[in-house]
């Protein structure tokens, strides 16, 4: 490693917004609300069908101002233009980042750094999509009986799961007539149970592998097929059960799937950035490839905003610099994710990956360890659920969380007062974590029920909330195809700036790769029942402990 420091904290804006912050958090956003009165116009951006509204954030004018400039000293829009021309920007596996090119526009070339224009490749995969969806749909592709396919299996794990299988769950309500399932888990309970719930006639497995050689995945895909095999059907009808997506044609088709049966994607898509690409076949499956094409342009159209809209008024920018602003001046550890929308139930877990497999990184782009914190903790789940599960701990415990509400102005289903009763909560959640109660206002109420001082005394300091809680809001008018295409690449940029920011790689992942060798080793030292005499004390006797109690192997 080498020993030179990284320059990110040595830059001024950096150190002027050391100081700034010293200056600014101890106010309360109460009081920035009182003296501001064009405060909600000030912070809030709209764009399209989407609004975000980032007031209630423990800044002044004087922080933004200060966040872009660190924007520009870090070469914010340089990056980006690195990589929307196909730089080799992930470099540390000597790759461009593309997956732009995946939503641009397929009628115009994308010509890249080296040259090369990747349209025709991206145009012949989204074509052999199309026609492959259109003959599921209309039942001319069938199973091997002559049944038409009315479920569909996703088996892959990580990048390969995680987007598509958010996306499909979030179109739910423009779902074609097939039953979509995710089989990511090399636990057996995963592939057993899914396998309960399909027929071999009518099911169409999608193996889904950038590199083909992921051990989950791979194990999934051979139960699959042995299941196929076991139920009756011969070797030459897995053609009509078995897809592959992967980069990796040989290994695909070493596993035994048919050249013609393999949809490609190419280096240059990180496995995170991957829906956009073949990998979102289940996803066109299930809402008709139509509808995969207008996600595709909600995110084109979400990357001409953040490249082409000045940084002040650039959403993932706002966002990802707000991100830093909590990260490092006020040690946020984490970043919560709040969609009061059942359908984005799964955009915390895919953020997961998204963001921490992306920036969670302890060395810059020159290999030079990093003297601040990089990639927050992202969680979340589903509101209204969340307030009666954690929000206690947002209100009135002793960390500061940021966190994005995020919601729809009209729902999908028009069924009685759910969706005002939704909206209710989520305006009030946030307006409650800014404001808070003070001990004033808890002695008014608590005089008003009728409580003697004594008792006021005792209860007080547990009714207080201290309020000034940092959220950002984002509301989209509905939930459409296009629209979450939008949103998915709001969040990929916000986390590219922040990785621009933080001067690291965010399209690598080294860090998977020592537990994925130790499996391997442990794997094979657990093939039977003596015990072994290596690895460290602990993981030994944790080995030996699950020899000792498994079933003898004869
Ligand atoms: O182990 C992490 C990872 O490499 C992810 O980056 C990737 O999305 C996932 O595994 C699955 O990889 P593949 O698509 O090659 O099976």
């Amino acid at each position: 490693m080498t020993q030179s420091s990284p320059r990110l904290t040595t830059l001024p804006a950096w150190q002027k917004l050391r100081l700034h912050y010293e200056q600014i958090s101890g106010l309360h956003m109460r009081d920035l609300f009182a003296r501001e009165p064009d405060r909600f116009t000030n912070f809030s951006i709209g764009w399209e069908d989407f609004f975000l509204d980032y007031s209630k954030n423990q800044i002044t004018s004087e922080t933004m101002e200060l966040l872009v400039e660190l924007a520009r000293e870090c070469s914010v829009p340089d990056a980006m233009e690195r990589m929307f021309n196909g730089e080799k920007i992930n470099n540390t596996e000597d790759r461009e980042v593309l997956h732009t090119a995946l939503r641009s526009d397929i009628n115009k070339p994308y010509v890249i750094a080296s040259g090369d224009d990747v349209m025709p490749e991206v145009r012949t995969e989204l074509e052999k999509m199309k026609v492959f969806c259109e003959t599921v749909h209309n039942g001319s592709h069938t199973g091997y009986t002559g049944k038409v396919i009315s479920a569909v299996v996703n088996i892959g794990i990580g990048g390969s799961d995680l987007g598509p299988h958010m996306v499909v769950k979030a179109l739910e309500h423009y779902k074609k007539d097939i039953e979509t399932h995710f089989v990511s888990n090399v636990d057996d309970a995963d592939i057993a149970e899914t396998l309960k719930k399909v027929d071999p006639e009518t099911t169409l497995f999608i193996i889904s592998s950038k590199t083909f050689t992921t051990w989950e995945t791979l194990t999934n895909a051979h139960s699959a097929r042995a299941w196929f095999l076991r139920s009756g059907a011969d070797e030459d009808a897995l053609a009509k059960h078995f897809v592959a997506v992967s980069s990796n044609i040989s290994a695909a088709t070493d596993f035994g799937i048919k050249e013609e049966n393999i949809f490609e994607f190419w280096d240059w898509v990180g496995g995170r950035y991957s829906m956009w690409s073949a990998i979102g076949l289940s996803i066109a499956l299930a809402v008709g490839y139509d509808r995969f094409s207008e996600f595709l342009a909600g995110a084109h159209s979400m990357d001409r905003h953040f490249r082409e809209t000045p940084l002040e008024k650039n959403i993932p920018v706002i966002l990802g610099l707000l991100g830093v602003w909590y990260n490092n001046f006020f040690e946020a550890d984490t970043q919560a994710i709040i969609p009061y929308d059942q359908y984005l139930k799964y955009l915390p877990a895919y953020l997961q990956q998204a963001d921490m497999e992306s920036n969670g990184k302890r060395v810059t782009r020159h290999g030079e360890e990093v003297n601040y914190t990089t990639g927050p903790i992202i969680w979340g789940t589903t509101g209204t659920n969340g307030q009666h599960a954690y929000f206690q701990l947002l209100h009135q415990g002793t960390r500061l969380i940021p966190a994005d509400f995020i919601t729809a102005v009209e729902s999908l289903n028009d069924i009685g007062e759910h969706h005002r009763l939704l909206v209710a909560n989520f305006l009030a959640q946030t307006e409650a974590l800014v404001r808070g109660m003070n001990v004033s206002e808890v002695k008014v109420e608590l005089k008003k029920s009728g409580l003697s001082d004594e008792e006021i005394e005792k209860i007080l300091p547990h009714k207080v909330f201290p309020g000034n809680h940092p959220t950002n809001t984002l509301v989209y008018q509905k939930l459409t195809p296009y629209n979450l295409g939008a949103l998915i690449a709001m969040y990929e940029h916000k986390i590219f700036v922040q990785g621009v920011i933080w001067d690291i790689n965010s399209f690598d992942q080294w860090g998977v790769e020592l537990g994925k060798r130790l499996a391997k080793i442990i794997y094979d030292e657990l093939e039977d029942n003596e015990p072994i005499d290596t690895h460290g004390q602990s993981t030994r006797g944790l080995i030996n402990y699950f020899k000792r109690k498994s079933p003898q192997v004869s």
